[in-house]
């Protein structure tokens, strides 16, 4: 037995992060017992013991609070020990946390500089003087900065002497509020290397950003560069000293001239050295200063060129074969004075490079050349990109050139792989989808000039991003900043977080307030979540509440809505909106999230609220019932997403009813998708949970437009922001809003997870599961590994037969799955089975075939239409003009010998025979 998964926070061995108190998690592992029966947590503050939990079986190793007064600055070491049921013990290893400087005041003062025409480095020589034990650099730098450690002043700034390997801090939030600084363990560093350089760039907080700032000059917070930082020194004597920002330290300037988020950047290594100046003391106000809640943004991937490319237009293209996010490294000579310059696009068009559906954003690097060799490599800007435009480098050669994947740090923990290459590609694609649009904040997208924290995107795909990683300190960090935003604006959650003034809200955006912990909460089975935001998700749903008043005013303000849905009455090409009565899906969320805030007061233990906020869903959706339902049960929203919502949403009294218009719904435009970002995350989930499995997999395989792998066969790397982003003639569609990496859609991952692959949470973190995979027969096979808050789950089915499935489980130590054999015998389980941990198999021949049945009560259109039928009609002399128009409705058996038809009964008997024929083929 071993212990494993040591975390306090959600985080391995955090430094300076925000915590009131420390929550330590741990995992069992390689144990003959089946559950832990009893754990013991020690704690302690500098060497000294400062807690001691006891042998204890109330200590819950999904998180379990210890209470303990923390102290700013300081080491604490614990240690973890734990029994099973069968009596073993184990000891975890000995782990440490370090608190940040917490409430302590700070001595450094924010010092400043001239904006210039060049990025600032500031610049001190650290006086140390004895031998250093311990030291420590707590820093916040605007707009962006790099802190450096060298042995002399006059040395350059080198990767090799960069502190800490993270980009883009202090990163990105609601800087009015609040600001981040960062903690890093100097110790070594110090030691030999004592001056301290901070190189500074604009990024969000100083340069253009967002949609109100159309240039650097009228960036959103700030117009200045400032610094804060503090060096604390340790001294083997004991002795310890602290050195600070203030008037005595120095600016110098780099070579970098430009540099924002959306434009890219420009060097000059022709520039001459600029003398030291003293610097400025800041006087104005500036916001209070925060221990870190973001996690690191690293490089975590390398990607090199497929091809260098020589279009018709005589350009030199790099081709990464994947659309992804970050920056790049290349090496190469030029002589000086000689100007090289790199655009970034996602997509070619006409064979040539194509950036202009980035809108206003340049997305691009100038370099001018010093004639020394080099190897350069933006410092405080991102690109979103598959092809790379270079100009300026004669003898380019495609293996200097290095993409640099860029995301935040979330420990991959679904992995997940399917017998069909096209939906493996779907699944890579969703994932990279994740992987470029988590950059310390969830964007929408991340090349054009948006790259936002887009509240609705953000949501829909949550439990997506569950299942590919743990992301919990990721979206704890966000769901901070959410709640910041709504505090200066009484409970209203503006559209974008960070807001960059853009306050505005909306239904379904606004409701990631309690939707998202509430997720995260289901997948990690952390109650502090809830706890951290509750009085967020709570401020939301009174803010709509006031809204309503007494006249549905909820309803009566803008919405997105079911956004890019295809089914706009006017049908324009360039609409936006969806279908779907833009109120009716406001009061639904708005039913739905007071249910979420009721559900969070009773794991809290908030009685009074629970009451309060179930009783208003119940009312809420009373009131949608009377609104839009008749009474004998239809649903009066008919569209796929106002039809999905109210099976999701348990709305509809008389399920079957809606059931049936929804399959009519979709048989009406040929069973193809028309949803947008409202209907698109709930589709497949909810046709599955209302029995229509096979409709979901039917949209899945759907190759035509509109559908998933209608971009697949479009050669997507990256799951696109619109159903028809690109044309089947390869033509990009439009450039107004037209991202190709936009993972909103690529929500059917969740799906994939939940219900092909089979697993998903019954009770929160994954303690308890429901494994009930789904096969179909185009899929083939599906086999998840998942490392949950409780354990690895394994899950993994094959087709030996089109019949034959043969099924493995693994439910790990101290967890507890529901087994649903999809279509066994009943001889081999009648009822659901309850597993405890351990490893199962079974092997079955299904009571069905696992693909669509087609038979001759079937629709004459679907027939004519599906590919495992068609060709059968045509044996038979059956075809599109052998039916009138007006009866492609009717089934196929009654349009034979009609004399409207040219459909013989004899053929329709012999169709039914060949259809029987395939339905039993294995
Ligand atoms: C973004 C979206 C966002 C939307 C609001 C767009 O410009 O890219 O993904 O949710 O606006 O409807």
């Amino acid at each position: 037995m071993k212990i494993t998964n040591c975390k306090v926070n959600h985080m391995d061995h955090p430094l300076g992060y925000a915590m009131e108190q420390p929550r330590f998690s741990w995992l069992i592992e390689d144990a003959g017992g089946s559950c832990m029966e009893a754990a013991r947590i020690q704690v302690w503050e500098e060497g000294t013991l400062c807690h001691d939990s006891g042998m204890s079986e109330n200590l819950d190793y999904m998180g379990y609070t210890a209470p303990i007064e923390l102290e700013p600055r300081t080491r604490y070491t614990w240690q973890v020990t734990a029994r099973t049921d069968l009596g073993e013990e184990a000891e975890s290893g000995i782990h440490w946390f370090e608190t940040g400087k917490m409430d302590e005041a700070w001595t450094g003062h924010w010092i400043t500089c001239d904006r210039g025409s060049r990025m600032p480095v500031f610049q001190k020589r650290l006086p140390v003087s004895k031998e250093i034990s311990r030291a420590r650099l707590y820093i916040c730098g605007l707009g962006l900065y790099e802190a450096y450690l060298t042995e002399t002043e006059a040395q350059a700034l080198h990767a090799d002497s960069r502190i800490g390997k993270e980009l883009f801090t202090p990163y990105c939030n609601n800087y009015k509020d609040w600001l981040q600084y960062q903690t890093y363990d100097i110790t070594e560093a110090l030691k030999t290397r004592p001056v301290l350089q901070v190189h500074l760039g604009v990024g969000w907080y100083m340069g253009r950003f967002g949609f109100f700032c159309p240039s650097d000059e009228d960036a959103y917070y700030g117009r200045n560069f400032r610094l804060m930082a503090e060096i604390h020194v340790d001294y083997a004597d004991g002795s310890h000293e602290v050195f600070a920002t203030d008037e005595s330290w120095q600016v110098w300037r780099s070579n970098i001239t430009f540099t924002n988020i959306y434009d890219g950047e420009h060097r000059d290594d022709t520039l001459p050295e600029v003398p030291l100046e003293p610097v400025q003391t800041v006087t104005e106000s500036v916001p209070p200063l925060t221990d870190r809640y973001s996690v690191p943004v690293r490089v975590q991937e390398e990607v090199k060129p497929i091809a260098l490319l020589h279009t018709p237009k005589k350009e030199l293209v790099l081709d990464l074969g994947q659309n992804l996010t970050g920056t790049f490294r290349l090496g190469f000579f030029a002589p000086k004075g000689q100007e090289i310059r790199l655009q970034f696009g996602e997509v070619l068009q006409e064979d040539r490079f194509y950036n202009e559906n980035l809108r206003s954003a340049k997305a691009e690097y100038r370099y001018i050349s010093d004639g020394v060799q080099r190897e350069i490599s933006p410092a405080f800007t991102f690109y979103g990109y598959r092809y790379v435009k270079v100009e300026g480098i004669d003898n380019l050669h495609p293996e200097d050139f290095t993409a640099l994947v860029v995301h935040s740090d979330m420990a991959q923990i679904g992995h997940l792989t399917t017998g069909n290459e096209k939906i493996n590609r779907l699944i890579s694609n969703a994932h990279w989808g994740l992987k470029g649009n988590f950059l310390d904040v969830p964007t929408d997208c991340p090349q054009r000039d948006e790259r936002m924290g887009w509240t609705g995107d953000a949501q829909v795909f949550t439990p997506t991003a569950l299942y590919f990683r743990d992301a919990y300190a990721f979206y704890r960090k966000y769901l901070h900043d959410l709640h910041t935003e709504q505090q200066a604006l009484r409970g209203k959650v503006p559209n974008v977080v960070p807001s960059f003034g853009y306050h505005a809200t909306a239904c379904v955006w606004g409701d990631a307030a309690t939707i998202m912990p509430w997720a995260v909460y289901q997948f990690t089975g952390d109650t502090a979540i809830l706890r951290e935001q509750y009085e967020s998700m709570k401020a939301w749903v009174d803010y709509i509440t006031r809204i309503d008043g007494e006249n549905q005013g909820w309803k009566q303000v803008f919405h997105f809505g079911d956004w890019l849905a295809l089914d706009h009455p006017d049908h324009r090409a360039d609409q936006v909106l969806g279908g779907t009565d833009e109120g009716y899906i406001a009061y639904v969320y708005y039913g739905h999230s007071a249910g979420l805030v009721a559900e969070a007061a009773k794991v809290l233990g908030y009685q009074a609220d629970a009451e309060h906020y179930r009783v208003l869903k119940e009312k809420i959706y009373a009131s949608i019932r009377y609104e839009y339902f008749t009474p004998m049960g239809k649903c009066c929203v008919d569209t796929q997403t106002g039809l999905l919502l109210a099976l999701k949403f348990g709305l509809a009294e008389h399920p079957n009813v809606v059931i049936r218009q929804l399959k009519k719904r979709f048989e009406q435009v040929g069973n193809k998708l028309q949803t947008g970002f409202v209907g698109t995350s709930m589709l497949c989930n909810t046709l599955t949970e209302s029995g229509m499995e096979r409709l979901a997999y039917d949209l899945l395989f759907n190759e035509e437009y509109p559908g998933w792998l209608y971009e697949i066969n479009l050669g997507a790397t990256t799951v696109w922001e619109r159903w028809n982003s690109i044309g089947p003639d390869g033509k990009i569609s439009s450039t107004g809003m037209n991202s190709l990496n936009h993972y909103s859609y690529g929500a059917v991952a969740e799906w994939i997870f939940r219900h092909c692959a089979g697993l998903s949470p019954v009770e929160p973190g994954f303690r308890k599961v429901r494994i009930a995979p789904i096969y179909d027969l185009r899929l083939g096979s599906a086999a998840l590994i998942y490392q949950s808050a409780a354990g690895t789950y394994r899950v993994s089915w094959k087709l030996e037969t089109a019949r034959r499935v043969k099924l493995e489980v693994e439910v790990p130590f101290g967890c507890e799955a529901e087994l649903k054999l999809y279509l066994a015998p009943e001889s081999l389980c009648d009822g659901p089975v309850c597993l405890g941990p351990g490893k199962y198999s079974w092997t079955y021949r299904t009571t069905a075939p696992l693909k669509r049945v087609y038979t001759v009560d079937d629709k004459a259109w679907e027939l004519l239409a599906a590919p495992e039928t068609a060709p059968v009609l045509a044996e038979h002399g059956v075809t599109g003009q052998s039916i009138a128009p007006q009866h492609l409705m009717d089934s196929l058996r009654q349009c034979g010998g009609s004399p409207e038809t040219l459909v013989t009964v004899e053929a329709v008997q012999a169709i039914e025979q060949a259809l029987q024929a395939i339905a039993e083929a294995e």
